[in-house]
Protein backbone atom coordinates (compact mmCIF):
# COMPACT_ATOMS: atom_id res chain seq x y z
CA UNK A 1 0.00 0.00 0.00
CA UNK A 2 1.50 3.29 -0.71
CA UNK A 3 2.32 5.70 2.23
CA UNK A 4 -0.12 8.42 1.83
CA UNK A 5 -3.18 5.70 1.72
CA UNK A 6 -1.30 4.60 5.03
CA UNK A 7 -1.50 7.75 6.11
CA UNK A 8 -4.98 8.41 5.27
CA UNK A 9 -6.19 5.53 7.26
CA UNK A 10 -3.94 6.25 10.19
CA UNK A 11 -5.94 9.59 10.40
CA UNK A 12 -9.28 7.82 10.05
CA UNK A 13 -8.70 5.47 12.87
CA UNK A 14 -7.40 8.21 15.05
CA UNK A 15 -10.92 9.73 14.49
CA UNK A 16 -12.94 7.39 14.95
CA UNK A 17 -10.67 7.01 18.51
CA UNK A 18 -11.77 10.66 19.25
CA UNK A 19 -15.41 9.85 18.40
CA UNK A 20 -15.28 6.88 20.92
CA UNK A 21 -13.93 8.70 23.75
CA UNK A 22 -15.95 11.64 23.27
CA UNK A 23 -18.96 9.88 23.93
CA UNK A 24 -17.26 9.21 27.17
CA UNK A 25 -16.41 12.33 28.13
CA UNK A 26 -20.46 13.22 27.82
CA UNK A 27 -21.01 10.47 30.19
CA UNK A 28 -18.58 12.29 32.54
CA UNK A 29 -19.82 15.07 32.24
CA UNK A 30 -21.71 15.53 35.65
CA UNK A 31 -18.40 15.30 37.02
CA UNK A 32 -16.26 16.98 34.86
CA UNK A 33 -15.81 20.45 33.44
CA UNK A 34 -17.09 20.07 29.95
CA UNK A 35 -13.72 21.47 28.86
CA UNK A 36 -12.04 18.78 30.20
CA UNK A 37 -10.21 16.35 27.50
CA UNK A 38 -11.78 12.67 27.56
CA UNK A 39 -8.83 10.51 28.74
CA UNK A 40 -8.89 11.19 32.80
CA UNK A 41 -8.04 9.24 35.87
CA UNK A 42 -9.14 10.02 39.11
CA UNK A 43 -5.86 10.10 41.26
CA UNK A 44 -5.98 9.06 44.92
CA UNK A 45 -6.56 12.68 45.99
CA UNK A 46 -10.41 12.68 44.13
CA UNK A 47 -8.98 14.87 41.49
CA UNK A 48 -9.04 14.05 38.31
CA UNK A 49 -5.66 13.59 36.09
CA UNK A 50 -5.28 14.12 32.39
CA UNK A 51 -3.51 11.36 30.67
CA UNK A 52 -4.23 12.22 26.92
CA UNK A 53 -5.43 15.07 25.39
CA UNK A 54 -8.02 13.98 22.77
CA UNK A 55 -10.19 17.19 22.38
CA UNK A 56 -11.57 17.83 18.81
CA UNK A 57 -9.27 20.72 19.25
CA UNK A 58 -6.00 19.02 19.02
CA UNK A 59 -7.45 17.03 15.94
CA UNK A 60 -8.69 19.88 14.06
CA UNK A 61 -6.66 22.44 14.90
CA UNK A 62 -3.01 19.61 13.88
CA UNK A 63 -1.89 21.78 11.70
CA UNK A 64 -2.72 25.25 12.48
CA UNK A 65 -4.39 27.11 15.42
CA UNK A 66 -5.51 31.13 14.14
CA UNK A 67 -5.22 32.08 17.99
CA UNK A 68 -7.19 34.89 19.71
CA UNK A 69 -8.58 37.96 17.61
CA UNK A 70 -7.85 39.90 20.87
CA UNK A 71 -5.00 39.82 23.60
CA UNK A 72 -5.96 40.61 26.99
CA UNK A 73 -3.44 42.60 28.97
CA UNK A 74 -2.94 43.02 32.40
CA UNK A 75 -1.54 46.54 33.38
CA UNK A 76 -0.64 48.07 36.86
CA UNK A 77 -4.03 50.47 36.68
CA UNK A 78 -6.00 49.04 33.64
CA UNK A 79 -6.96 45.69 31.91
CA UNK A 80 -7.42 45.67 27.89
CA UNK A 81 -8.29 43.29 25.39
CA UNK A 82 -6.08 44.53 22.03
CA UNK A 83 -7.74 43.62 18.68
CA UNK A 84 -5.18 42.33 16.91
CA UNK A 85 -7.19 43.02 13.17
CA UNK A 86 -8.21 46.78 14.26
CA UNK A 87 -4.72 47.41 15.81
CA UNK A 88 -6.27 49.11 19.00
CA UNK A 89 -7.83 47.93 22.01
CA UNK A 90 -11.07 45.93 21.52
CA UNK A 91 -11.85 47.59 25.39
CA UNK A 92 -10.47 48.84 27.72
CA UNK A 93 -11.15 48.85 31.67
CA UNK A 94 -10.83 50.76 34.63
CA UNK A 95 -11.39 51.09 38.03
CA UNK A 96 -10.72 55.28 39.68
CA UNK A 97 -11.12 55.93 43.03
CA UNK A 98 -9.82 59.11 45.01
CA UNK A 99 -7.07 57.74 46.40
CA UNK A 100 -5.22 55.67 43.39
CA UNK A 101 -6.09 58.78 41.35
CA UNK A 102 -4.78 61.40 44.11
CA UNK A 103 -2.65 59.01 46.92
CA UNK A 104 -2.34 60.68 49.80
CA UNK A 105 -0.02 58.00 51.45
CA UNK A 106 3.44 60.50 51.36
CA UNK A 107 5.02 57.28 51.10
CA UNK A 108 4.38 57.07 47.46
CA UNK A 109 6.98 59.41 46.33
CA UNK A 110 6.82 57.70 43.12
CA UNK A 111 4.23 59.38 41.11
CA UNK A 112 3.66 58.97 37.22
CA UNK A 113 4.88 62.39 35.27
CA UNK A 114 3.71 62.51 31.67
CA UNK A 115 6.47 64.23 30.60
CA UNK A 116 8.57 61.11 31.18
CA UNK A 117 6.67 58.73 29.78
CA UNK A 118 6.85 58.02 25.53
CA UNK A 119 4.81 56.30 23.07
CA UNK A 120 6.04 52.74 22.93
CA UNK A 121 4.92 49.74 20.17
CA UNK A 122 3.71 47.20 22.51
CA UNK A 123 6.35 43.97 21.89
CA UNK A 124 3.73 42.06 23.68
CA UNK A 125 2.61 41.08 20.55
CA UNK A 126 3.10 39.55 17.56
CA UNK A 127 5.00 41.73 15.16
CA UNK A 128 2.68 41.64 12.33
CA UNK A 129 -0.44 42.86 14.76
CA UNK A 130 1.51 45.63 16.17
CA UNK A 131 0.39 48.97 16.23
CA UNK A 132 3.55 50.77 15.15
CA UNK A 133 4.55 54.52 15.55
CA UNK A 134 5.46 55.08 11.82
CA UNK A 135 1.16 54.18 11.22
CA UNK A 136 0.77 57.04 13.30
CA UNK A 137 3.42 59.44 12.23
CA UNK A 138 1.76 61.89 9.37
CA UNK A 139 -1.66 59.93 9.50
CA UNK A 140 -3.52 63.27 10.74
CA UNK A 141 -4.54 61.53 13.97
CA UNK A 142 -3.72 61.80 17.71
CA UNK A 143 -2.55 58.74 19.44
CA UNK A 144 -5.43 58.64 21.77
CA UNK A 145 -5.53 57.40 24.83
CA UNK A 146 -8.02 54.84 25.80
CA UNK A 147 -7.16 54.72 29.38
CA UNK A 148 -5.75 58.15 29.63
CA UNK A 149 -2.36 59.32 31.24
CA UNK A 150 -4.15 61.07 33.76
CA UNK A 151 -5.95 58.17 35.34
CA UNK A 152 -2.77 56.06 36.11
CA UNK A 153 -0.61 58.67 38.27
CA UNK A 154 0.19 55.88 40.94
CA UNK A 155 3.43 55.27 39.90
CA UNK A 156 5.53 56.06 36.80
CA UNK A 157 5.24 52.27 35.31
CA UNK A 158 1.47 52.48 35.41
CA UNK A 159 1.64 55.90 33.16
CA UNK A 160 3.98 54.54 31.08
CA UNK A 161 1.78 51.79 30.89
CA UNK A 162 -0.88 53.98 29.15
CA UNK A 163 1.70 55.03 26.38
CA UNK A 164 2.26 51.37 25.32
CA UNK A 165 0.49 51.88 21.42
CA UNK A 166 -2.10 48.86 22.63
CA UNK A 167 -3.71 50.98 24.83
CA UNK A 168 -3.86 53.99 21.89
CA UNK A 169 -6.53 54.34 19.08
CA UNK A 170 -6.12 56.93 15.85
CA UNK A 171 -8.23 60.11 17.47
CA UNK A 172 -9.00 63.49 15.39
CA UNK A 173 -7.22 65.87 17.64
CA UNK A 174 -8.44 69.56 17.07
CA UNK A 175 -12.08 69.01 19.11
CA UNK A 176 -12.03 65.62 19.83
CA UNK A 177 -9.10 64.12 21.71
CA UNK A 178 -7.51 67.29 22.76
CA UNK A 179 -10.53 69.21 23.73
CA UNK A 180 -14.45 67.45 24.28
CA UNK A 181 -13.00 63.58 24.37
CA UNK A 182 -10.54 64.79 27.26
CA UNK A 183 -13.39 67.17 29.05
CA UNK A 184 -15.25 63.81 29.41
CA UNK A 185 -12.32 61.79 30.64
CA UNK A 186 -12.15 64.68 33.13
CA UNK A 187 -15.43 64.21 34.17
CA UNK A 188 -15.12 60.86 34.68
CA UNK A 189 -12.02 61.51 36.79
CA UNK A 190 -14.71 63.79 38.81
CA UNK A 191 -17.40 61.57 39.29
CA UNK A 192 -14.73 60.24 42.11
CA UNK A 193 -15.52 63.01 44.14
CA UNK A 194 -19.23 61.82 44.79
CA UNK A 195 -18.48 57.66 44.31
CA UNK A 196 -16.12 55.92 45.84
CA UNK A 197 -15.54 53.19 43.29
CA UNK A 198 -15.94 54.29 39.59
CA UNK A 199 -15.81 51.64 36.85
CA UNK A 200 -14.66 52.68 33.22
CA UNK A 201 -14.84 51.02 29.90
CA UNK A 202 -13.84 52.71 26.73
CA UNK A 203 -14.59 50.94 23.86
CA UNK A 204 -14.00 52.19 20.25
CA UNK A 205 -16.85 51.51 17.63
CA UNK A 206 -17.59 50.86 14.20
CA UNK A 207 -21.09 52.49 13.46
CA UNK A 208 -23.04 51.74 10.18
CA UNK A 209 -24.17 54.95 8.41
CA UNK A 210 -27.18 54.80 6.31
CA UNK A 211 -26.13 56.13 2.70
CA UNK A 212 -27.97 57.76 -0.28
CA UNK A 213 -29.06 54.56 -1.31
CA UNK A 214 -30.99 52.92 1.64
CA UNK A 215 -28.26 50.87 2.68
CA UNK A 216 -26.29 50.50 5.88
CA UNK A 217 -22.23 51.05 5.27
CA UNK A 218 -19.35 50.77 7.83
CA UNK A 219 -16.54 52.19 6.17
CA UNK A 220 -13.40 53.69 7.38
CA UNK A 221 -9.96 54.92 7.05
CA UNK A 222 -7.14 52.48 7.84
CA UNK A 223 -3.53 54.11 8.59
CA UNK A 224 -0.51 53.44 7.92
CA UNK A 225 1.84 52.25 5.00
CA UNK A 226 1.02 49.48 4.14
CA UNK A 227 -2.26 50.01 5.64
CA UNK A 228 -2.56 49.04 9.37
CA UNK A 229 -4.31 50.43 11.90
CA UNK A 230 -8.40 51.14 11.62
CA UNK A 231 -9.30 54.58 12.58
CA UNK A 232 -12.74 53.68 14.75
CA UNK A 233 -15.84 56.08 13.65
CA UNK A 234 -16.81 56.64 17.05
CA UNK A 235 -15.67 56.34 20.74
CA UNK A 236 -17.74 54.52 24.23
CA UNK A 237 -17.19 55.57 27.46
CA UNK A 238 -19.67 53.20 29.47
CA UNK A 239 -19.14 54.22 33.05
CA UNK A 240 -20.26 52.44 36.36
CA UNK A 241 -20.48 54.48 39.53
CA UNK A 242 -20.84 53.00 43.42
CA UNK A 243 -21.50 54.56 46.22
CA UNK A 244 -22.47 53.64 49.81
CA UNK A 245 -26.01 54.15 50.80
CA UNK A 246 -25.44 55.95 53.36
CA UNK A 247 -22.69 56.25 55.87
CA UNK A 248 -24.24 53.53 58.54
CA UNK A 249 -24.26 50.97 55.74
CA UNK A 250 -21.33 50.50 53.88
CA UNK A 251 -22.39 47.94 52.56
CA UNK A 252 -25.13 48.48 50.97
CA UNK A 253 -24.32 49.93 47.12
CA UNK A 254 -26.10 52.53 45.25
CA UNK A 255 -25.22 52.00 41.85
CA UNK A 256 -25.82 53.88 38.50
CA UNK A 257 -24.88 53.40 35.07
CA UNK A 258 -24.44 55.32 31.87
CA UNK A 259 -23.47 54.78 28.44
CA UNK A 260 -21.84 58.14 26.05
CA UNK A 261 -21.19 57.52 21.92
CA UNK A 262 -19.41 60.29 20.80
CA UNK A 263 -18.31 60.20 17.16
CA UNK A 264 -14.54 60.63 15.64
CA UNK A 265 -14.74 63.97 14.79
CA UNK A 266 -14.97 67.56 16.17
CA UNK A 267 -17.33 68.47 18.73
CA UNK A 268 -17.73 72.26 19.85
CA UNK A 269 -17.59 73.03 23.26
CA UNK A 270 -21.35 73.84 23.82
CA UNK A 271 -22.34 70.38 22.85
CA UNK A 272 -24.18 68.99 25.83
CA UNK A 273 -22.78 65.83 27.16
CA UNK A 274 -26.21 64.33 27.65
CA UNK A 275 -26.56 64.88 24.19
CA UNK A 276 -24.72 61.41 23.82
CA UNK A 277 -26.16 59.52 26.35
CA UNK A 278 -27.37 56.18 24.94
CA UNK A 279 -28.56 52.72 26.98
CA UNK A 280 -25.80 50.61 27.94
CA UNK A 281 -27.21 47.92 26.02
CA UNK A 282 -26.71 50.28 22.89
CA UNK A 283 -22.69 50.18 23.05
CA UNK A 284 -23.02 46.81 24.39
CA UNK A 285 -24.98 45.76 20.86
CA UNK A 286 -22.74 47.68 18.60
CA UNK A 287 -19.53 46.73 20.00
CA UNK A 288 -20.31 42.66 20.53
CA UNK A 289 -19.44 42.96 24.00
CA UNK A 290 -21.36 42.93 27.42
CA UNK A 291 -20.37 45.11 30.08
CA UNK A 292 -22.58 44.58 33.26
CA UNK A 293 -25.11 41.50 34.11
CA UNK A 294 -29.08 41.81 33.63
CA UNK A 295 -29.05 42.54 37.28
CA UNK A 296 -26.99 45.02 37.31
CA UNK A 297 -28.13 46.83 34.69
CA UNK A 298 -32.05 46.89 36.58
CA UNK A 299 -30.62 47.52 39.62
CA UNK A 300 -28.83 50.87 38.15
CA UNK A 301 -30.08 53.91 38.39
CA UNK A 302 -29.00 56.38 35.45
CA UNK A 303 -26.13 57.83 35.31
CA UNK A 304 -27.32 61.63 34.54
CA UNK A 305 -30.31 61.06 37.11
CA UNK A 306 -28.00 60.24 40.15
CA UNK A 307 -25.15 63.43 39.07
CA UNK A 308 -24.53 65.73 36.46
CA UNK A 309 -23.47 64.85 33.15
CA UNK A 310 -21.97 68.12 31.92
CA UNK A 311 -18.49 68.53 30.77
CA UNK A 312 -15.91 71.41 32.23
CA UNK A 313 -14.71 72.91 28.95
CA UNK A 314 -10.85 73.61 29.15
CA UNK A 315 -9.54 75.63 26.75
CA UNK A 316 -5.82 77.34 26.70
CA UNK A 317 -5.80 78.27 22.92
CA UNK A 318 -8.04 80.97 22.32
CA UNK A 319 -7.79 80.30 18.37
CA UNK A 320 -9.94 77.35 18.59
CA UNK A 321 -12.57 78.77 20.58
CA UNK A 322 -15.53 78.17 18.34
CA UNK A 323 -15.57 74.75 16.46
CA UNK A 324 -17.86 74.15 13.97
CA UNK A 325 -20.98 71.80 15.43
CA UNK A 326 -20.66 68.71 13.71
CA UNK A 327 -23.69 67.39 11.61
CA UNK A 328 -25.72 64.80 13.41
CA UNK A 329 -24.87 61.27 11.73
CA UNK A 330 -27.95 59.37 11.31
CA UNK A 331 -26.51 56.35 14.11
CA UNK A 332 -28.64 53.02 14.53
CA UNK A 333 -28.07 52.58 18.29
CA UNK A 334 -31.05 51.36 19.06
CA UNK A 335 -31.89 49.04 21.79
CA UNK A 336 -34.47 47.04 19.83
C1 LIG B 1 9.06 55.32 31.57
O1 LIG B 1 9.33 55.59 30.21
C2 LIG B 1 10.48 56.39 30.02
C3 LIG B 1 10.53 56.75 28.56
O2 LIG B 1 10.56 55.62 27.76
C4 LIG B 1 11.71 55.65 30.51
O3 LIG B 1 12.86 56.43 30.35
C5 LIG B 1 11.52 55.30 31.98
O4 LIG B 1 12.60 54.50 32.42
C6 LIG B 1 10.21 54.57 32.19
N1 LIG B 1 9.99 54.43 33.60
C7 LIG B 1 9.59 53.29 34.17
C8 LIG B 1 9.46 53.30 35.65
O5 LIG B 1 9.33 52.29 33.52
Amino acid sequence: MPGSTLAHLAGFAAGAAVGALAANAFNTRRTLPASVPAVVEKTPEHKFRIIQDTSIAKEVLKYGHPGPVSDLLTRQAYVAAYDRRLRHPAWTAEHLTLSNLRPTDPSQRERGDRSKSEFKEDESLPAVFRATLKDYFRSGYDRGHMVPAADAKSSQTAMNETFLLSNIAPQVGDGFNRHYWAYLEEWCRRLTDKYSDVFIFTVPLYLPKLEADGKWRVTHEVIGNPPNIAVPTHFAKVVLTAKPVSPNQPRILEVATGAFVLPNAPISDETPLEKFLVPVEAVERAAGLIFFSEDVKQQSKNICQSTKCEVIVRRFDNAQKSLPAKPSKQVPLNTQ
